[in-house]
């Protein structure tokens, strides 16, 4: 089984982004976890649309697409989720192939403050809704004080951090096949 693994941080020590390389080491036997950021993917201007999808949207959808689940790392960003992830959402909901549909998909984040990215969380979960992925509810994993959990390095130290994941991802893997 393969996990698709998306972070909307753009940084490259983001802990968002190594939040998800460390959710890679514990998936379940068996799952395998591709990490991606969203390098690349242009502003939506729907006049452009004529022209095709750019090739950054498509590869992106064919790789969703080909995934059995998605994980998606987004950081906070005044309240919500980056922008980039906001624009990403936006392509895949209009994408022809509806990567997105029937998709079972997870969230985490990460964030220095205590609240660990949880109110563009559900700014997340209100953006899947019309897309019409299957979203895991719990186990959440939203990870605050984050720079205390994570080593200089950017790997993931906290044990009990390490417990939630592994919990989240066994959820995603059940969810797949029901
Ligand atoms: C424009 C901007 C807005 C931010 N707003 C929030 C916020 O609303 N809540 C929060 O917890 N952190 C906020 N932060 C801090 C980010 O959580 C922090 O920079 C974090 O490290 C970003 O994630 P990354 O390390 O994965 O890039 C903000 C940062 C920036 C640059």
């Amino acid at each position: 089984m393969k996990f698709l693994a998306i972070s909307g941080s753009l940084r490259k020590s983001s802990l968002n982004t190594s939040l998800l390389r460390a959710a890679a080491a514990l998936v379940p036997q068996g799952v395998s976890m591709e990490v991606r950021t969203l390098e690349g993917i242009p502003l939506l201007d729907p006049d452009t649309l004529e022209a095709g999808f750019p090739q950054a949207v498509n590869e992106l959808a064919a790789a969703l697409k080909a995934a059995d689940a998605l994980v998606l790392a987004s950081p906070e960003f005044n309240y919500s989720v980056t922008a980039i992830m906001k624009i990403a959402l936006d392509w895949l909901s209009i994408h022809p192939d509806a990567p997105l549909k029937g998709k079972a998909t997870a969230m985490m984040s990460a964030s220095p403050s205590g609240l660990g990215g949880a109110r563009a969380q559900y700014q997340l979960r209100q953006m899947l809704i019309y897309p019409d992925a299957k979203v895991l509810g719990v186990p959440e994993v939203m990870v605050g004080s984050a720079f205390e959990k994570f080593d200089a390095q950017g790997e993931l130290t906290d044990q009990a951090t390490k417990d939630i994941i592994q919990k989240q991802m066994q959820a995603l893997k059940e969810l797949v096949n029901c």
